[in-house]
């Protein structure tokens, strides 16, 4: 009997280490990956060696994170219920596909995680994971266990010699999550939806009235919807989002307070800072807005809440998230050109577009000018008198 632990290094996962060793008596497998959480993982090792662990799995997702999961979903703009860009949604199904990976190679037979039973989380985990192998076991401690405060936590830490002060400085009030895509925060004072929180807790950005009084003007290059440079110069999509981070919180961008509802039926109030994500949506608005053909555009956005549904609930290894994505990708196919931004006090404001090969705006059709017999205003005439005809013969009728 064999495990493979999500594991991050922190209190409530090495806790769930001895867990399964004590109530399982089984050997436990760890698995760390570095989304960039900005964290560094290698400490992960060290603790797990110190308790006992002989497969010790340290992966850098970063680039594949980035390529296979966020770019693909931000080719169709999605966001969850109008506000939320899915930071951590869009990263538990690497997670759920490297635990099975694992599980296959060292030849155990069950995954674990340290997701509460009262989530989003422990969902996106166990769907990808049966979704990628059906007959894997899953062990959710915080399902099972009574260790439910920090309290006893820290009491079975100490009674167990885990040591408890792995992070330096003091530990946040909040449960956090984070990745190249976004940092979020949930609980602490923010379980009362009408208090506002310090000004402390945002650790990414800076706020708007601190951003500079100069504005940032940056220009992205997209090739088939995904960015590929940067005012120029060449990136790698990981590179991508580790710059637009950068640039995005030195201005203020990216800060989001929201009461959303959860999978499991209930509604939890959530912080959130994706300021390269917002700089990316933004953005592939633009570029779109040149490239795309109107009735792809707007199927697009009719599918959009759907797909950005499916991934909040944890569906990614689904037949329907498959099957919407090659439609979405194959718009991407014409979505190529810059975008040029203005970057000011948590604004992105998008100041230019354009595209060499596939822009469909026709200057000398849409111009206020002489158009040159490139449009035939007579045209619009019948155009419109048709598209009035149900109604005229209504307005007919109730006369
Ligand atoms: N509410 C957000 C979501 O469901 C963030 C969850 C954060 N997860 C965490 N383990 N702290 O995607
Ligand atoms: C958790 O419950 O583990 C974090 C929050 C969530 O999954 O929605």
């Amino acid at each position: 009997k064999k495990v493979v632990l999500a594991y991050s290094g922190g209190l409530d996962t090495s806790v769930i280490l001895k867990w399964l060793q004590d109530e399982y008596a089984c050997e436990v497998v760890t698995f760390t990956a570095d989304l960039g959480q900005g964290e560094e993982v290698e400490p992960a090792r060290e603790k797990a060696k110190s308790l006992g662990i002989k497969e010790i799995y340290i992966d850098d997702l970063r680039e594949e994170f980035v390529r296979d999961y966020v770019f693909p979903m931000f080719r169709a703009n999605a966001i969850y219920e109008g506000e939320y860009l899915l930071g951590t949604s869009i990263a538990r199904p690497l997670i759920a596909k490297r635990l099975i990976q694992i599980a296959n190679e060292t030849g155990a037979d069950a995954v674990s995680h340290g997701a509460t039973g009262k989530g989003n989380d422990q969902v996106r985990f166990e769907l990808g994971a049966y979704a990628l192998r059906p007959d894997i076991k899953i062990i959710a401690p915080w399902r099972e266990w009574d260790l439910n405060s920090r309290q006893k936590l820290l009491a079975y830490a100490e009674k167990h010699g885990i040591p408890v002060e792995m992070k330096k400085g003091k530990a946040s009030p909040y449960s956090m999550d984070a990745n190249l895509l976004h940092i979020s925060y949930e609980g602490g004072i923010l379980e009362d939806p009408w208090s506002e929180p310090e000004d402390d807790m945002w650790r990414w950005s800076v706020s708007p009235e601190a951003a500079p009084d100069q504005a940032t003007y940056i220009e992205l290059t997209y090739v088939k919807g995904d960015i590929v440079a940067i005012d120029g110069v060449p990136r790698s999509p990981a590179e991508v989002l580790t710059q637009l981070n950068k640039v995005g919180g030195d201005n203020g961008i990216g800060r989001l307070d929201i009461v959303e509802n959860r999978y499991v039926g209930m509604k939890s109030r959530g912080c959130y800072e994706t300021p390269g994500g917002t700089i990316m949506l933004r953005a592939h608005r633009a570029i779109e807005s040149l490239t795309l053909d109107r009735e792809v555009a707007h199927l697009k956005d009719e599918l959009m809440p759907r797909y950005a549904t499916l991934i909040y609930n944890g569906y990614w290894w689904s037949p329907e998230r498959e099957l919407l994505q090659t439609m979405i990708d194959q718009s991407q196919l014409s979505v190529n050109g810059k975008v040029k931004l203005k970057l000011y006090k948590g604004n992105v404001d998008v100041v230019g577009r354009m595209s060499d090969t596939d822009s469909l705006f026709d200057e000398a059709i849409a111009t206020f000018e002489d158009d040159e017999g490139a449009y035939n205003q007579k045209d619009a005439e019948g155009f419109i008198k048709l598209n009035a005809l149900r109604m005229r013969i209504a307005a007919k009728r109730l006369k």
